[in-house]
């Protein structure tokens, strides 16, 4: 089994940390003489934390088709307190996914900046706080987006972090709770007061949740407000190159973070590179781009779940990587079935041979609201 990494980050020396003078390069800056300042090309992509979604076998895949910045799936403070093991777990970090943000969130000072000291420890580039999410177990209980009721407990949440670590903070959130609360341009305000080093705003509120559209309209309000100086992340229903080059020059932000689109679908961030650099689309990716990237995320997951985990996991996956192949019922059915990782490489290798050349057409990603059913109160 692989091992996650521990090594000070500092020595890292590798592109991303290269002093170099091109202005239009994204710097989240390092708190710290210490370390090098994170530095992201023009317009980064980001690739969004995701529980039970962004771990290492789906952040390799992501990484290796564009994703600039990646984070954790969100970590509980108190789990990493107790030593929970899937607390722990979410830990684990690899040298090739660099740069990488570890997220945590919780509602109380002393349970933050102590988490953030045990985050410390694992070296990731920046530690970022979640106050985004929307769930009920998590908002009503004073941590995710539920602290967006309380804009004085944020600014002393994130403090206690800032003042606890050598790791540059950032913050993900929401627009505010609810429609007639809408407070993200004073809480960006004084969260880069308190010292976060960048912040990505969701653009709905905790009471949308998932639904309707997001709205970019406040985010390019933060980034145009001459107060702000730390970059701004646009988020929310990029599933496109058009709209994500659209969103980055209508609203002005400094990157994008894209969620759900990368779910069976990392090649959107190779996609929105290219059209940003040629104003062209690429083709879909072809049968066996698609296996290979099936094949890589399935390898990581046998390396870092074990077989009989990393089997079983990845069997929510297959449909989503070849979706879009005639009659592929069949083979999807044999690989959510079969245990041994060997059969499972022929059923991949017989998929290669059955549509070699075929020509994908390309259909809009859909983005699932994989929190219709979650209550609000
Ligand atoms: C399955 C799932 C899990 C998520 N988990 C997290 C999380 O752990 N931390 C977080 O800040 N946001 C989480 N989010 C929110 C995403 O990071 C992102 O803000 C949201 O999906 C909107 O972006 P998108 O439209 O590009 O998907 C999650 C979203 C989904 C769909």
């Amino acid at each position: 089994m692989q091992v996650a990494s521990y090594l000070p980050r500092s020595f890292y020396r590798s592109d991303y940390m290269a002093s170099n003078t091109n202005t239009k390069q994204v710097v989240i800056t390092s708190p710290s003489e210490k370390f090098n300042s994170i530095i992201l090309p023009e317009f980064p992509l980001l690739l969004a934390p995701m529980e039970d979604v962004s771990d290492p076998p789906f952040r390799a895949v992501c990484k290796d088709n564009g994703a600039d910045l990646m984070y954790t799936e969100f970590i509980s403070s108190e789990g990493l307190i107790r030593d929970a093991i899937k607390s722990r777990r979410k830990l684990d970090i690899f040298d090739y996914e660099r740069p990488i943000g570890i997220q945590i969130f919780g509602g109380d000072e002393e349970s933050l900046a102590l988490a953030a000291k045990i985050v410390d420890v694992t070296q990731p580039d920046l530690l970022d706080i979640n106050f985004g999410c929307p769930v009920k177990k998590v908002a009503l209980k004073g941590a995710g987006a539920g602290v967006l009721k309380d804009v004085d407990l944020m600014v002393r949440l994130t403090a206690a972090v800032v003042k606890s670590t050598s790791l540059p903070v950032t913050v993900k959130t929401r627009l505010g709770w609810d429609e007639n609360s809408l407070n993200i341009e004073e809480v960006a305000e004084r969260l880069q007061d308190v010292g976060i080093k960048a912040l990505t705003i969701h653009g709905r509120t905790r009471c949308q949740m998932y639904k309707g559209e997001a709205d970019w309209t406040l985010i390019g309000k933060v980034k145009n407000n001459p107060r702000i100086k730390i970059p701004i992340f646009g988020n929310g229903d990029i599933d496109s190159p058009q709209k994500a080059l659209e969103y980055k020059n209508r609203y002005g932000v400094d990157g994008v973070m894209i969620g759900r689109a990368a779910i069976g679908y990392p090649w959107i961030f190779r996609e929105i590179k290219h059209y940003y650099k040629t104003g062209e689309l690429l083709p879909p990716p072809t049968v066996e781009e698609r296996v290979n990237v099936v094949r890589k995320h399935l390898r990581k997951s046998l390396e870092w779940k074990g077989p009989i985990v990393g089997i079983n996991e990845m069997r929510r996956h297959y449909a989503n990587y070849l979706k879009g192949l005639p009659n592929i019922k069949e083979y999807r059915n044999k690989l959510v079935t079969l245990t041994n990782p060997n059969e499972i490489e022929a059923v991949l290798d017989e998929i290669i041979v059955r549509y070699s050349g075929y020509e994908f057409t390309r259909t809009p990603i859909e983005l699932v609201d994989y929190h219709e059913k979650c209550k609000l109160q």
